[in-house]
């Protein structure tokens, strides 16, 4: 249930990701570009139903996505995934879940909660640092608490300790990360990371 991005191209978007000397603009497009590959890992088993269409010269049966997607990004840092998604999934309802960690005990609070019906949906929870996986747990749980059956959490890196409290409180959920990295420092972010995602992708 753990997917780790494999391919040169994101092993080398991630090494400049981490880069302290990365500024936000860079950090940002490295963001975008990960996104888009991990939105592609991360789709690979959608439903899909055939579908006909007239070609200039004869009919044709494809196959086209079966049932809506749904992504969920959480705010802030998860922000910096949505865009790639959109860009591959023009048609995906978009739902929001607001969580930020308290910066002495490391426990994410909920601030902000908006969801789309999510009915017979594919939810894509997005966050891209998966720390001690306090933040992920609490929104799976809002999200499917709010209907969603089939979900996926996907991130950018993923601690030891996230992976294990997801596959502890969601072992249904496959977690898709471009990296898994070593462990936590003693204010819980991740080693060796990249810092604190939201601040480096808005310079604050
Ligand atoms: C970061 C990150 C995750 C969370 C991960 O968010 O984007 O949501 O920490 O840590 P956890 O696995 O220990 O819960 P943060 O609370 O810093 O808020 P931000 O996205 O607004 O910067
Ligand atoms: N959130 C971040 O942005 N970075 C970490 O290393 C841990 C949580």
């Amino acid at each position: 249930m753990l997917h780790v991005l494999q391919h040169p191209l994101a092993a080398h978007i991630m090494t400049h990701l981490r880069d302290r000397r990365t500024p936000p603009a860079a950090f940002r497009r490295l963001a975008h570009q990960l996104g888009i590959l991990l939105a592609i890992e991360a789709t690979r088993d959608l439903a899909t139903k055939a579908e006909t269409v007239e070609t200039p010269l004869e009919a044709c049966t494809g196959r086209a996505l079966a049932r809506p997607l749904v992504i969920v990004p959480i705010l802030r840092a998860g922000l910096g995934m949505t865009e790639p998604f959109l860009d591959l999934f023009p048609d995906v309802s978009v739902g929001y879940v607001g969580l930020e960690r308290n910066h002495q005990t490391a426990v994410a609070r909920s601030y902000y909660c908006k969801l789309p019906p999510l009915d017979d949906t594919r939810v894509l929870v997005l966050d891209p640092m998966l720390a001690t996986g306090g933040s992920a747990v609490q929104a799976l749980t809002v999200v499917k608490e709010a209907g969603a059956k089939e979900l996926s959490f996907v991130c950018i890196v993923a601690a030891p300790q996230g992976i294990a409290a997801v596959q502890a409180g969601h072992p249904d959920v496959p977690i898709f990360t471009a990296a898994h990295d070593r462990d936590l420092n003693d204010k819980k972010y991740i080693l060796p990371g990249l810092g604190d995602f939201g601040d480096r992708l808005y310079g604050t």
